[in-house]
């Protein structure tokens, strides 16, 4: 035996390792298991949340917690709307003052869709201010914030979460789909303009993903529906999404740019 293969081996270095990732949205749902993945590759993440405080506090107690390195924050909560603009450059600002370092890469997973699924004849005004004021703005407002102050010149990632009805054109979806494919056409533009940044940015697209988003106003008859609907049988779950997500924020991920991802198991 060497005198090398008896030490322990040293750590490897994680793909993420202590870059800063804001993952709004991230107190349940898509988002905290994109922040929990996050975390596992190294990053150090910001929670963000809308009104479930608690829910964000422990999930950023579970991500500190299981750090190997117990005196080290890895995870911190920041309240903030990402549809108003103050909130969402104190998101940027908490993330930069904490960690020390400005963001390589941000996540939005923030969203809404009226569980009541209305037509577009039969949808109130305050239903479509509502889901453009936070799918559409919120998006907006995270880009501009990402495209000013991620990191420049390598390994700066924006990656938004949108939704494979923008190609299901299903009844009931009118205002949420048109709020998402206004987003997936930013983005494709966004991607060209941050041109010589280093920073890349993308849509991940999710079928039907069982989440409360989900299941909020669904008869059983509409679930059965769907997962008959989908080739593999089954509703898609948060762990389908992030492993396309975790390889969005790495380097590796550095020539997919300015793209829509459908990850929908072949339901669109
Ligand atoms: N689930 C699906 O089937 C599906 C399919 C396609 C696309 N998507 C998209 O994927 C994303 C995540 O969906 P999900 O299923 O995880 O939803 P979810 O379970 O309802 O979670 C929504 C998250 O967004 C946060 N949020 C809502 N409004 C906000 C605001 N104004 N500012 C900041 N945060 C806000 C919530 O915070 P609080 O906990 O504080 O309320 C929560 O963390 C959404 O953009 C959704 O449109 C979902």
């Amino acid at each position: 035996m060497d005198a090398s293969s008896s030490h322990p081996t040293a750590p490897s270095s994680l793909p993420l390792q202590d870059r800063v990732a804001i993952v709004t949205g991230s107190s349940r749902g898509i988002g905290k298991a994109i922040a929990v993945h996050l975390a596992s590759l190294g990053a150090k993440i910001v929670i963000n949340y809308s009104t479930n405080g608690d829910q964000a506090e422990l999930l950023a107690q579970e991500i500190n917690s299981s750090s190997p390195h117990s005196d080290s924050l890895r995870a911190i909560t920041v309240q903030a709307n990402v549809s108003d603009p103050t909130h969402v450059k104190t998101l940027f600002d908490v993330a930069e003052r904490v960690f020390g370092a400005p963001a390589h890469v941000l996540v939005n997973s923030a969203g809404v869709l009226d569980p009541k699924y209305p037509s577009i004849a039969n949808t109130p005004l305050e239903v479509f201010d509502l889901t453009f004021s936070v799918n559409t703005k919120g998006a907006f407002l995270c880009c501009k914030e990402a495209a000013n102050r991620l990191k420049r010149g390598g390994g700066g990632r924006i990656i938004l979460l949108t939704s494979s009805m923008v190609g299901g054109l299903k009844p009931g979806f009118g205002i949420y789909a048109a709020s998402k494919a206004a987003v997936e056409t930013m983005v494709k533009i966004l991607a060209k303009e941050l041109k010589g940044t280093g920073i890349t940015a993308n849509c991940i697209a999710p079928g039907p993903i069982a989440t409360e988003m989900y299941f909020s106003g669904k008869t059983e008859e509409q679930i059965q529906k769907n997962i008959e609907e989908c080739p593999l049988g089954r509703l898609g779950e948060t762990k389908d999404i992030v492993p396309i997500v975790g390889f969005l924020a790495t380097d590796a991920s550095e020539w997919v740019n300015g793209q829509v991802i459908r990850v929908n198991g072949g339901y669109v």
